[in-house]
């Protein structure tokens, strides 16, 4: 069941019930402007929604000049076209009749892409296209591992030949390749990041010099994520570019250095999760009520924003626990902090609604519109 949202229009922050998801309004506005500002000629940006799992937010994207969203769900797919996002592209292998006929059926109202990197899996997306009208096309992108050893096929040979059984399939449209390197984007350093974006190229390059011999035109290079989407830019063969986190900036993502050592400062903190302190009785310990149920950890604990000297050292189901340094203050009970989430996909995926702010008075209230689809 939804539960019904933790503030409404107009509400001042300190009202808002807790634990609630929050969106510092200004800067989220900062970040998408500031991407759309950073593609060059020939660059477009599809951003993943998996981040955000909102139609809202996807087509305020869209409205800065996205071409559409990425999400990795069919289920995502569809309630994001459902939301009115009109091109939707699962960055993801689809695999079974259920899923795929669901995914076919949203040829219907939206462009939909899709990836594949299995020949039977080919043959199967066919056979769900051949259930929908005649004029309905399915967008197939040919995965490649560029070196993130979870899914894509081989580069060159192997992936040529996938491409060539696309487009052979009726209602099949060869759209290109997809190219993403996930581990890329936590590398720390800027010089690992650029090495690894380098070697995704060479295997990029492998494959289209193959499928260029035979005639096959690659529209799409896809991929790039928020730690790495300037070395795609900057490479010259990649198009679309997939960046979601750069949207909210999670605390892990702030671990990532530039070019002079510097943690990386593009894109700001948008994205919080508002906890209070329910438990406080020896000095330098709080409890929040925020726990693994409110705030992922998997990229490491939140950190608590603006409050240098308190840190965020242990989470259970519902509590988390706060510890300060030095003596320093803890937050009484009944006091609010903000935490920076250490990953914002998951967190946001635990939350029904965003609660967007903007001068310490809540604006607007939008729903998780994908939350826990999964299938
Ligand atoms: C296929 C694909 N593209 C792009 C991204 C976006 O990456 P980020 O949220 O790190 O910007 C992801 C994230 O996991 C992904 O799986």
């Amino acid at each position: 069941m939804v539960q019904p949202p933790p503030a409404r229009p107009g509400d001042a922050v300190e009202d808002i019930d807790t634990p609630a998801l929050i969106i510092d309004l200004d800067a989220f506005e900062h970040n998408l402007s500031l991407m759309a500002s950073r593609l060059p000629d020939g660059v477009r940006l599809r951003p993943h929604a998996k981040t955000h799992k909102s139609a809202e937010i996807s087509l305020r994207q869209m409205a800065l000049g996205a071409v559409g969203v990425c999400c990795q769900k069919t289920s995502e797919a569809q309630a994001l076209v459902d939301g009115g996002v009109d091109n939707v592209m699962v960055s993801n292998q689809v695999v079974g009749a259920k899923k795929l006929a669901r995914l076919a059926g949203l040829t219907e109202r939206a462009t939909i892409s899709v990836c594949v990197d299995d020949a039977s899996n080919i043959d199967a997306i066919a056979d769900a296209m051949a259930n929908e009208s005649p004029n309905n096309q399915i967008n197939v992108f040919v995965e490649i591992d560029v070196g993130n050893s979870r899914c894509g096929v081989a580069p060159g040979e192997p992936a040529a030949a996938l491409a060539r059984k696309v487009v052979a399939a009726p209602r099949l449209n060869f759209a290109g390749l997809q190219a993403y390197h996930g581990s890329a984007q936590h590398m720390r350093t800027a010089n690992e990041r650029r090495h690894a974006i380098e070697a995704a190229v060479a295997a990029v390059e492998k494959t289209t010099g193959i499928l260029s011999a035979d005639g096959i035109n690659c529209d799409t290079i896809a991929g790039a994520g928020t730690g790495s989407f300037e070395n795609e830019i900057s490479s010259g063969v990649y198009n679309e570019l997939q960046a979601g986190s750069y949207a909210f900036m999670d605390a892990d993502y702030a671990r990532n250095l530039d070019e002079s050592g510097e943690p990386v400062s593009t894109f700001k903190h948008a994205l919080f999760v508002m906890a209070t302190v329910i438990s406080s009785t020896r000095p330098g310990h709080a409890v929040l009520d925020a726990g693994h149920k409110s705030v992922a950890v998997d990229s490491g604990l939140p950190t608590v924003w603006q409050a240098e000297s308190i840190s965020y050292t242990g989470a259970s189901d519902e509590h988390g626990v706060l510890a300060a340094d030095n003596d320093a203050p803890t937050p009484g009970v009944g006091a609010t902090v903000m935490l920076v989430p250490g990953h914002c996909d998951p967190t946001v995926n635990l939350h029904d609604w965003y609660v967007g702010v903007r001068n310490d008075v809540v604006e607007v209230v939008w729903p998780v519109t994908a939350r826990g689809a999964v299938f």
